[in-house]
C-alpha cells in the first residue's frame, strides 16, 4: 500500500483547485441565488479536459485515470457543486456508458461532443414513481421495427434543460421485468422531446434540474445502447461508476467544510482566545478532520479499485453512503463553528450545507446503499477477517 499521490494525480488536483478557485468561486453566490446555469463555466470545464477526463483521446477525452477524475470533482465540489453534478453525469453516467458499452459508431458519433463541451449530457431513469425501485419503469420503447417509440415522463434530470444527449432507460418487453428494460440515446431537438420547468431546490441551485416528456419519440435501432434487454443492468453498472463521482462530491463538500471552519476558528475570537481552543469547537474540528480523511481513503479506493479492473460495487456504495453522511454532518457542524456568519450566504458554509443534502438522495439514497451493502454482506462478499 502507497498513500501518496503521483506526481500527474498532483497536478491535477492543482489545476482544478485553480481552476475552481479562480473562475467558479467569484460567482457562485449569485448563480446559485439566481439558479443561474453555468453557461461560461461549462465552456472552460470542456477547454481543460474535465468533461471527459476518462474517455480515450481518440475520441477526444483526457484519457485518465478514476483517481484523477475524483481528484478534480473534489476540487470543484469545495466551491461549486453545480458544475461538480453536471461534470460527474457527463462523465460517469454518460460518456462512459457510451464509452463501455457503445458501438464504435455510437462513440465516433457522440463522445467527441460530449467531451469537449459542445454537447452536455443526461442521464433518464427516475420517473415519478419510480425512484429508489428503478425496475418499476413505467416509460415504454415500444420495438417498431426499425425504430422504437418513445413515450414516458422522467423526473429529477440533471442537465435537462441544457443537454443535447439523453440515455433513457424505458421498458420495451414488460413480461421480462427488469429484462425487458432498454437504453436508448435520444438526440433532445428531436420531435416528441418536452423539457418542463427548470426545479427550483434547496442546494446545487444553479445546476439544471427538470422533468422531461417523451410523447411518441421515435429513436432509430441503431441508438440502443448495447443488447436487446440490457437496460437495466446498463443502469446498475453506470451508476455503480456514478456513485464514486457523487462519493468524490460528497467528500469535497466535507473538505471545502474543514477548510472554511479550521480557518475560522483560528482566527476569530470569543472569550480572550481564539475559538479553536475552546473545546466545543476543537473537538468538532478533530471529528470533521478524522472523518473527512476516512472517506478520503473509501473515495479514492473505490476508484482505485475501478482502475485496477477490479469489482468496484460494493466499494463505490460504500464510499458514497459514508462520505455523503459525514459531508451532510460535518457541513451542519461548520455553519456552528461560523455562529451567525455562517447563516449568511458570503461566508460560503451554508451552501455547502445546503448542497450536502442531494448527495445523500442522487444516484441512490442513503437507504439504497445499505441495500447494495448488505446484500454483499449476506453474499459473505463482505469478510471482516479477511481484508480482500
Ligand atoms: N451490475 C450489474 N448488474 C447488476 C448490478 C450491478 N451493479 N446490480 C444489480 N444488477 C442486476 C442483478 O444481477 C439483477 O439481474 P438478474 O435478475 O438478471 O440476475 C438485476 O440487476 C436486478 O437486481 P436486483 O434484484 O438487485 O434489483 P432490485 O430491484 O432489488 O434493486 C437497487 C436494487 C440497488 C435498489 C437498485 O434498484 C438501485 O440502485 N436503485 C437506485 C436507483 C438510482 O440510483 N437512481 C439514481 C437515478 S440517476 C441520478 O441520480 C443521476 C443524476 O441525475 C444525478
Amino acid at each position: 500500500m502507497f498513500f501518496e499521490l503521483s506526481e500527474e494525480h498532483l497536478a491535477v488536483q492543482q489545476a482544478a483547485r485553480e481552476f475552481a478557485q479562480n473562475e467558479l468561486k467569484p460567482g457562485v453566490i449569485d448563480r446559485d441565488t439566481n439558479m443561474t446555469f453555468p453557461t461560461e463555466q461549462v465552456k472552460m470545464m470542456g477547454e481543460l479536459g474535465f468533461l471527459g477526463m476518462m474517455v480515450d483521446p481518440k475520441y477526444g477525452g483526457s484519457g485518465m485515470d478514476t483517481l484523477s477524475y475524483v481528484l478534480a470533482i473534489e476540487e470543484i465540489s469545495k466551491i461549486d457543486n453545480s458544475c461538480s453534478v453536471l461534470m460527474s453525469v457527463n462523465n460517469s453516467l454518460v460518456c462512459w456508458g457510451i464509452e463501455a458499452f457503445g458501438t464504435e459508431e455510437q462513440k465516433q458519433k457522440y463522445l467527441p461532443k460530449l467531451t469537449s463541451g459542445e454537447w452536455i449530457g443526461s442521464f433518464c431513469l427516475s420517473e415519478p414513481e419510480a425512484g429508489s425501485d428503478a425496475t418499476s419503469q413505467r416509460t415504454t420503447a415500444v420495438d417498431m421495427g426499425d425504430h422504437y417509440l418513445l413515450n414516458g415522463t422522467k423526473n429529477w434530470i440533471t442537465n435537462g434543460g441544457s443537454s443535447s444527449l439523453h440515455l433513457v432507460i424505458a421498458q420495451t418487453n414488460p413480461e421480462l421485468g427488469h429484462r425487458g428494460i432498454n437504453v436508448l440515446i435520444v438526440e433532445a431537438d428531436q420531435a416528441g422531446v418536452v423539457v418542463g420547468a427548470k426545479e427550483d431546490k434547496l442546494g446545487i441551485r444553479s445546476s439544471d434540474t427538470h422533468t422531461i416528456m417523451y410523447n411518441d419519440v421515435k429513436v432509430p435501432k441503431e441508438n440502443r445502447l448495447g443488447e436487446d434487454g440490457f437496460g437495466f443492468k446498463f443502469a446498475m453498472k453506470t451508476l455503480s461508476g456514478g456513485r464514486i463521482g457523487i462519493a468524490a462530491q460528497a467528500l469535497g463538500i466535507l473538505g471545502g467544510s474543514y477548510e472554511l471552519a479550521s480557518t475560522y476558528a483560528k482566527e476569530r475570537e470569543a472569550f480572550g482566545k481564539a475559538i479553536i481552543k475552546h473545546q466545543a469547537i476543537g473537538f468538532k474540528l478533530a471529528d470533521m478532520a478524522t472523518d473527512y480523511e476516512a472517506a478520503k481513503m473509501l473515495v479514492y479506493r473505490a476508484a482505485w479499485l475501478k482502475d485496477q479492473g477490479m469489482n468496484y460495487d460494493l466499494a463505490s456504495s460504500q464510499a458514497k453512503l459514508f462520505a455523503a453522511e459525514k459531508a451532510m454532518h460535518h457541513s451542519v457542524e461548520a455553519v456552528q463553528i461560523h455562529g451567525g456568519y455562517g447563516f449568511v450566504k458570503e461566508y460560503h458554509v451554508e451552501r455547502l450545507m445546503r448542497d450536502a443534502k442531494i448527495t445523500q438522495i442522487y444516484e441512490g439514497t442513503s437507504e439504497v446503499q445499505k441495500i447494495v451493502i448488505s446484500r454483499s454482506i449476506e453474499k459473505g462478499e463482505l469478510n471482516v477477517a479477511v481484508s480482500k
